[in-house]
């Protein structure tokens, strides 16, 4: 057993009634002070794998008021961050493409011409599952560092039986080497392979009679996504897709109207997945219908740096407004988002999407919690999994303004240290 006090200590209540719009010239800060649910000088007792206590430092409980419990000192601590969306199971790279895409050629073009998606699935056929799960192994580490304590993972650029289940299963390896964990999610429907352009509805009968059975009797992921856009996935294709998922125990999700308004953020209402992700080209009538149904909106705001597409960026406040839970995340993967840097999607959650530092940070916690339908992390409350980052900082507000480079002095999983820096002060 151990204490953690910190300066504030960000519990990120699950039900907050705060996030719709904000006014100017209101009190922006206590606002936010409410949606990370702060707590000035906070102490928070972890026992084990569990949070058993959180409150204010003069309050703790009386069991650990002696002496001999450690007592680590930070400036600010807050659940471990979650990166809801990510292809960090990939093999090679595309900096040709991103070469081509810069002198002036689409992604959907790339696509459609049977590039893009399609070489990292060429890449991840000829890498066996031990190369797979080396090169995963190293990107969590990279993750961990900036305070990251679930990742998680799609499958998708394997696109037939096996090679899905070669990367699924190099994720379930590599979860056995990290101290993070990783949230296996089946990506089957990423893209439609080239081998069956012309006969497309056979490429979803088997996905929906082979994958999905095989992914599910293996217990390799809890989770099904699909691509519903131009040039990948229709709504009607996505809705059976998802449907099969549903009856095989897997909860849906969807790359929601990314390249343009494909009705997948409606598909997602309908379906009552737990996010629709990405929503650059999303309309109004589909932003209630999300609201409605309680579908968390993930947003990724580095895919809009890394293609170029800053003129189309996803509807943040109309979606915070509506009353949807938001979360943000990086869509790590080697086309449309080459990177890992959660700290920097902060940011721009705040520049380009108008988002309040308080209203980021809880986007990668409980936001993130939120679409993964987990309530045992992303918050701080007692009999939550001890998963905790304790940042240098002045206060919360510098975390996102002050971006990319990591704040984590001491990254905790499950209640055990699983990155540190010298900084960490333990006073016994
Ligand atoms: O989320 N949109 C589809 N999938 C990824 C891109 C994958 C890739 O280009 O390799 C995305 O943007
Ligand atoms: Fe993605």
């Amino acid at each position: 057993m151990y204490i953690i006090r910190a300066n504030q200590a960000l519990t990120m209540p699950r039900n907050c009634q705060e996030l719709s719009n904000y006014d100017l010239d209101g009190d922006l800060q206590s606002r936010d002070d409410r949606i990370v649910g702060a707590i000035d000088d906070a102490a928070v007792v972890v026992d084990g794998e569990t949070i058993e206590w959180v409150g204010a430092w003069d309050d703790r409980p009386e069991s650990v008021r002696g002496g001999d419990v450690g007592v680590l000192q930070t400036d600010v601590v807050m659940p471990g961050w979650i990166d809801c969306h990510t292809h960090a199971v990939f093999a090679g790279e595309r900096s040709d493409e991103f070469m081509w895409r810069n002198a002036g050629k689409e992604y959907v073009d790339i696509l459609e011409a049977g590039g893009g998606i399609l070489n990292t699935v060429d890449a991840v056929r000829q890498a066996s599952t031990d190369e797979l799960e080396r090169t995963l192994i190293r990107r969590v580490l990279e993750s961990l560092r900036q305070g990251v304590t679930t990742l998680e993972v799609k499958s998708g650029y394997g696109l037939t039986t096996s090679d899905e289940l070669k990367s699924l299963k190099a994720v379930a390896a590599a979860q056995e080497e990290v101290p993070c964990e990783l949230v296996a999610c089946f990506l089957g429907a990423h893209a439609v392979p080239r081998k069956y352009r012309d006969r497309r509805s056979e490429y979803v009968d088997l996905v929906c009679q082979e994958m999905i059975p095989q992914v599910a009797e293996r217990d390799l992921a809890n989770y099904c996504d699909v691509f519903c856009d131009r040039g990948a996935f229709s709504v009607d294709e996505s809705r059976r897709i998802l449907e099969t998922g549903s009856e095989h125990g897997m909860i849906a999700r969807i790359h929601a109207d990314e390249i343009t308004d494909a009705s997948a953020a409606m598909l997602a209402a309908e379906l009552g997945a737990a996010s629709a992700d990405h929503l650059e080209h999303t309309g109004d009538e589909a932003i209630e219908a999300m609201a409605e149904a309680d579908v968390v909106g993930v947003l990724m705001p580095a895919v809009n740096l890394f293609l170029g597409t800053v003129d189309h960026l996803a509807p943040a406040r109309k979606l915070l407004n509506a009353g949807c839970e938001v979360a943000l995340a990086t869509d790590f993967n080697p086309g449309s988002a080459m990177t890992q840097d959660l700290g920097t999607m902060l940011m721009l959650g705040c520049t380009l999407y108008k988002m309040t530092p308080g209203e980021a940070l809880r986007s990668v916690t409980a936001g993130a919690a939120r679409a993964l339908r987990r309530d045992d992390i992303g918050t701080l409350r007692a009999g939550t999994r001890a998963d905790l980052v304790c940042l240098e900082a002045p206060h919360y507000r510098y975390i996102p303004y002050h971006f990319g480079q990591s704040h984590a002095e001491a990254v905790i999983y499950r209640g055990d240290f699983a990155y540190w820096t010298d900084q960490v002060e333990w006073e016994e």
